[in-house]
């Protein structure tokens, strides 16, 4: 549509002025930023990185002289808009990150604080272009590579600094709840996925909660360990690509991870929280309606959490005729 159209020049408009702000401004700060956390110039222009200065009204006096209308402006999501002052910048003394769809048109943005600051990180609203639910940042580069599989991290900063280090098929879903709309777009383009959140404890349940959306989607995600860094930024300046490398090749089952995480809440010294336990496993496994999928898992449960194999069938097949 018309307004569709418009959004997305104004948006293209909007990451040329951010672009140049980062390079030309007299602000360095953003710049300063960047180096700091180690992106070559290289990788600035592949992402399209951007500075929005302090200045509240730049940018919107630079998009009026386009002659776009208040109008679409508003629609754009790069506005807040007050009796007062009317129109002003909502991205504002943060480095920008501009999101692209598939087609490399950028449709919202996303801006950090310099350092220390809430929020962290601002988002473009939703808009008329800009569906969060069904968008990958990075996927636009991502899907060219030529490994049959994604990196799924959680941060525009862990995608970025992956690339650099030469892993060319890592994107992002930005801190929002993974969608089935996003696994239908990573099914579209690769048979796999390796999720590879942050190693903390938010990162850990949107893994449990992505491992399940993938799979019904019909895939078989995998879990990278990470430790002991917190997000693949970090590993992957720690450690380097040979070892994240490693880690890819030694990639966690997503079933089995969900068992990882489901024996911390277990005593398995005392008896019946064991039994429970075992149980809880056996309820999982009835859920593989696969007779052939379903032995197998059967099979590798028994030999990694060492419970007794055919105990542990028995107890499956019982549950799954009560079911
Ligand atoms: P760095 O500190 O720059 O390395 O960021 P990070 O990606 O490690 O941040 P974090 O793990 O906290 O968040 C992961 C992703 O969630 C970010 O890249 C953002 O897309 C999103 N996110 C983080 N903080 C906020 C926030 O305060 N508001 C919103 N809306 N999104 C956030
Ligand atoms: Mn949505
Ligand atoms: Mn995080
Ligand atoms: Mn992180
Ligand atoms: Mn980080």
């Amino acid at each position: 549509s018309n307004l569709r159209d418009k959004l997305f020049e104004i948006n293209k408009e909007a990451a040329g002025y951010f672009y140049v702000a980062l390079r030309k401004g007299n602000d360095s700060s953003g710049m300063e930023y960047l180096s700091k956390r180690n992106l070559s110039e290289d990788t600035l222009k592949k992402f399209g990185l951007g500075f929005a200065p302090k200045n509240s009204k730049e940018l919107y006096n630079y998009l009026k002289s386009k002659s776009y209308s208040d109008e679409d402006l508003s629609k754009s999501g790069l506005f807040n808009h007050s009796e007062t002052n009317g129109f002003y910048n909502k991205f504002w003394n943060r480095v920008i990150f501009p999101i692209m769809n598939v087609n490399n048109k950028v449709i919202g943005f996303g801006g950090r604080v310099m350092g220390q600051g809430e929020p962290k990180y601002l988002n473009s609203p939703e808009t008329e272009i800009f569906d969060k639910s069904r968008n990958l940042y990075g996927l636009n580069i991502a899907r060219t590579s030529r490994k049959n599989y994604f990196i799924l991290c959680e941060g525009y900063m862990d995608v970025i600094s992956l690339h650099q280090a030469g892993v060319d098929n890592a994107l992002a879903s930005l801190g929002t709840a993974f969608t089935s709309g996003q696994a239908e777009l990573i099914k579209r383009y690769k048979k796999d996925v390796l999720i590879s959140y942050d190693n903390d404890n938010a990162g850990i349940k949107a893994t449990i909660r992505a491992i399940s959306i993938l799979r019904n989607a019909g895939l078989s995600p995998k879990v990278i360990n990470l430790a002991p860094y917190k997000d693949p930024d970090e590993f992957i300046k720690g450690l380097g690509l040979e070892e994240f490398e490693n880690r890819i090749q030694n990639a966690r089952n997503g079933f089995l991870f969900e068992i990882d995480q489901l024996k911390k809440e277990y005593n398995l010294e005392d008896p019946a929280e064991k039994t429970l336990f075992y149980n809880e496993i056996a309820k999982k496994l009835v859920g593989f309606s696969e007779e052939l999928e379903r032995n197998n898992y059967i099979e590798a449960v028994a030999r990694e959490f060492m419970i007794e194999y055919e105990s542990l069938r028995n107890l499956v097949n019982r549950l799954g005729l009560s079911y």
